[in-house]
């Protein structure tokens, strides 16, 4: 059988992914959170961790590269997602994508006016398509992090961000004024790995199921 590569990223969804896969039977030869090595063994012979950044998982994916890989719908949305199979919810890295203001500005007032109104995000295809979708009228701003703080330094009136627990938004005086979409993390897989590396990748995907599976029962 030939190898297998995975690619995952590092922060949150690591944390999760790592005990999901223990549970598949893979466990990394080393913590991949804290080694400076971008390809780590495991205990299972010809299976390998690539440590990629998140955006870049759906592409090493994409390109076969990386065989299959964990990746949020998030970044699997703002990729597009073209030459992926995504054969499994891994029900991890729960949070939800939404339109974020600072505390007191009049959004709804503003979209009803049809006030030019400047949105920042990481995610500015998810945001284009959203707004596009209700008719509402944004200049969008591409930004690479730390979102939050557009609203606050008056580079945006809104943002379009993820969030989890909320305290990112609480501890910036902001306040989440539209939903845009539930977001997990998924298994990735490319399609031509799954044909020609079959003996590999099925197995995978079956005992990562099992595993999801097994955690939702317990
Ligand atoms: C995400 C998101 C928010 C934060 C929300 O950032 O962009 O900043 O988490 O989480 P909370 O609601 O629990 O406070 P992340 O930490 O993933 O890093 P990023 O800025 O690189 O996206």
């Amino acid at each position: 059988m030939s190898g297998v590569a995975i690619a995952l990223s590092k922060g949150r969804i690591l944390d999760e992914t790592l005990p999901l896969l223990a549970r598949a039977g893979i466990v990394p030869s080393e913590d991949p959170e804290t080694s400076r090595k971008l390809v780590l063994g495991t205990n299972r012979p010809g299976v390998t961790l690539v440590m990629l950044r998140a955006q870049d998982v759906p592409t090493y994916v994409q390109y076969g590269a990386a065989d299959a890989g964990v990746a949020g719908k998030d970044v699997l949305l703002e990729h597009g997602g073209e030459g992926l199979y995504q054969p499994l919810d891994l029900g991890i890295g729960a949070c939800r994508l939404v339109v974020a203001t600072r505390r007191g500005f009049d959004w709804a007032g503003s979209v009803q006016r049809g006030a030019r109104i400047r949105v920042a995000s990481k995610y500015v295809n998810v945001a284009r398509e959203h707004f596009a979708a209700k008719g509402v009228h944004v200049d969008l701003i591409k930004l690479y992090g730390s979102m939050e703080l557009a609203p606050l330094c008056g580079l945006a009136d809104a943002i379009v961000d993820l969030v989890s627990t909320g305290n990112t938004l609480r501890a910036n005086d902001l306040v989440a004024v539209e939903d845009i979409l539930p977001i997990t993390s998924r298994l990735i897989v490319n399609p031509a790995s799954l044909k020609l590396k079959r003996d590999g990748v099925q197995p995978l995907i079956d005992a990562l199921g099992a595993a999801v599976e097994a955690g939702e029962a317990a």
